[in-house]
This record gives structure tokens, sequence and C-alpha cells, in this order.
């Protein structure tokens, strides 16, 4: 089994140690209860670089205090027998970087609370609910508020702070992130420029079920007929990309297509969008590559999915 670090500091002698030898580091932020998603970018990382470090923690700095962070799946023991079979199997390192708490800066001593900042109508994290001091945020002013940003306004703020945090402890060469959550490695590759990090990074294709479900930790907590209504999600997207290349550049159409799909099965739509790749803008008219970004709800269950149309 993987060699799993929990401490901070000792994760970072560990890179350093590592980057004294002449290794390169790859990094594989997740949050656990990994699938074959996850396990594609360990295994595209360690082709990338010498060693591979996935991080696995739940960070609450991206969950606010009405989402499902209390009901998050979690798994470590499958979690690290998936890594080692993943590291039997190719070749090169794998270690886990687990920390129990990244906003802990004090040693579990208690903390002065922050006085019920849960309520006002302020927008807070779990981490500011949990009064633990922390002030400090990262944010990709533009990219965030789109998209996922609209209904989830603490989360990609919550995303580029814990992802610096980890880049700063572990020093990685190359990071990887999945298409799957396409405005988040967007979010990402635009900070790592606008900061001038030194990490490359990698977007990694969506691995899905082979009835085409895009592969989440969430759909765990989906009923077998609520699985297969959310069928309509990936469906509906392969029929637009299908009328783009047919010559159907209208996207006013190509959205009311989509949604009457995943409406027509009982799905309740967040958004259906058609972005620009790298801007995240709204586009009218398929011209130029763009992504068709949707966020459905099944159930009590959120899923995103999207679909990347390339002009040629
Ligand atoms: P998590 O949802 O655990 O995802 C970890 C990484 O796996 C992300 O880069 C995500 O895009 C990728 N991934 C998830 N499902 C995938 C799929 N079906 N195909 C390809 N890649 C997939 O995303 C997060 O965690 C967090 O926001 C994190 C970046 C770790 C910051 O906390």
């Amino acid at each position: 089994e993987p060699e799993v670090i929990r401490d901070k500091e000792a994760m970072r002698r560990w890179s350093r140690s590592m980057r004294s030898q002449g290794k390169t580091i790859g990094l594989v932020p997740t949050m656990g209860f990994l699938h074959e998603g996850h396990l594609s970018l360990v295994r595209q990382s360690l082709t990338l670089s010498h060693v591979t470090v996935v991080s696995i923690y739940v960070n609450p700095g991206q969950f606010s205090p009405t989402e499902d962070l209390s009901t998050y799946p979690s798994d470590f023991s499958g979690d690290l027998a998936k890594l080692s079979a993943v590291s039997s199997s190719g070749s090169g390192v794998i270690v886990v970087f687990n920390p129990r708490n990244l906003y802990d800066y004090d040693d579990g001593r208690k903390k002065e609370t922050s006085g019920g900042d849960g309520g006002g109508g302020k927008v807070v994290s779990c981490v500011e609910e949990g009064g633990l001091g922390h002030e400090t945020w990262v944010r990709v002013e533009r990219l965030e508020k789109g998209l996922c940003g609209k209904s989830r306004p603490v989360f990609f703020r919550g995303v580029a702070t814990i992802v610096t945090k980890l880049f700063n402890i572990v020093e990685p060469d190359v990071a990887m992130f999945g298409k799957k959550d396409y405005q988040q490695w967007r979010l990402i590759k635009r900070m790592v420029r606008d900061l001038d990090f030194g990490i490359e990074i990698v977007g990694s294709d969506i691995a899905r079920e082979k009835d085409g479900l895009a592969m989440s930790s969430r759909n765990v907590h989906l009923s077998s007929e609520e699985r297969q209504r959310a069928l309509s999600i990936s469906r509906s997207l392969a029929m637009a990309k299908a009328y783009a290349e047919q010559g159907q550049t209208s996207c006013s159409k190509l959205k009311d297509m989509i949604i009457s799909e995943i409406v027509g099965a009982a799905g309740k739509i967040d958004y259906v969008e058609i972005v620009d790749q790298e801007t995240l803008e709204g586009v009218e008219e398929i011209k130029s590559g763009v992504v068709i970004c949707v966020a459905t709800w099944f159930g009590s269950v959120r899923l995103i999915d999207n679909i990347e149309i390339n002009v040629t």
C-alpha cells in the first residue's frame, strides 16, 4: 500500500527530498472516494513525473453550510487499495497526502469563534462557520462567477485557496485536473498563470461509465431509478454535439434540446450553457471551440457534465 503522510511539514520535507534527488513530482488533488476518473489522473501523472502525490482531503472551504460536506462519501482504506493496484500495475511511486485539517493553524487548541457569521445573508464557507480564523482567500474574479459559481458562491474561492495551499505544501512540477470539472480546470490554469506558479496544469478527459454517466463520487447517492434518468445528461450532450457537427450552430436551439431531454427525464436544471472553451463566456452561434456545460439535480444529487465541440 502507498505511504500515507498526514502532516504538512512532513509532506513538504518528503517533496524536497525527492526534488533533491532529481525527481519530478506530480500532484493529483482529490477529495477521496476514488473512482476510475481519479485513477486515470493518477496513471497520467505517473507517466508525466517520477513520483505522484495523491491528496485526499474533503475541503470544508469549498462547501457552504447548506451543502453536502457532512454526507460527502469516503472510503479511505478502499482508496488505498485502489491506489496500490494502480502503482503495482504501472511504474512509479505513489504517496497519499491525507491531512486532518488544513485550516487549523493551532494544532487543535480551542479557537475563539468568530461569532455567528453563518447568518445575516453573508456568504460563508464551512471554514468560516467553524470559526477557525482563516481569512486569506484566493479568488479568480471573473472565472469564479459564471456556471457553477452562480449557485455555489463560495465554491471556487475555496477550490483556488485549497489548491494554492496544496501547491505550497507539495511543491509539485505538474498537477492533474479532470475536465469533468471544466470550470475548475480553467480557473486553476488561469490562477497559475496570473500568480506565476511554476507548475504545469494538465487537463484530463472525462471518465464515463459504460452507459455514458460521467463518473463522480456523488453518483453513489443516486437511487437506481434516478441514475437511469440521469443518463439523459450525457445522452443529450452527445446529441447536441452531433447536431452541431451536422451544422446546427444556434446555441439556443441546442440548449432547448438538452433542456427538454433532461426535464423529460424529471431532472431539475441548474444551468445549461454553451461557452467559449477558454473564457467561459456565453456564445450564441458556434463559430470557435465551445463547451456545453450542464448542472442538474436528480433527487437531492447535484450532477455536472460537459462536452467540448471543436470547430475545424
Ligand atoms: P474531486 O471531486 O475528488 O475530484 C478530483 C479530481 O478528479 C478533479 O480534478 C476532478 O475533475 C477529477 N475527476 C472527477 N471525476 C472525474 C471524471 N469522471 N473524469 C475525469 N476526471 C474526474 O475536484 C475536486 O475533488 C476538488 O474540488 C479539489 C480539486 C480536490 C479541491 O478540493
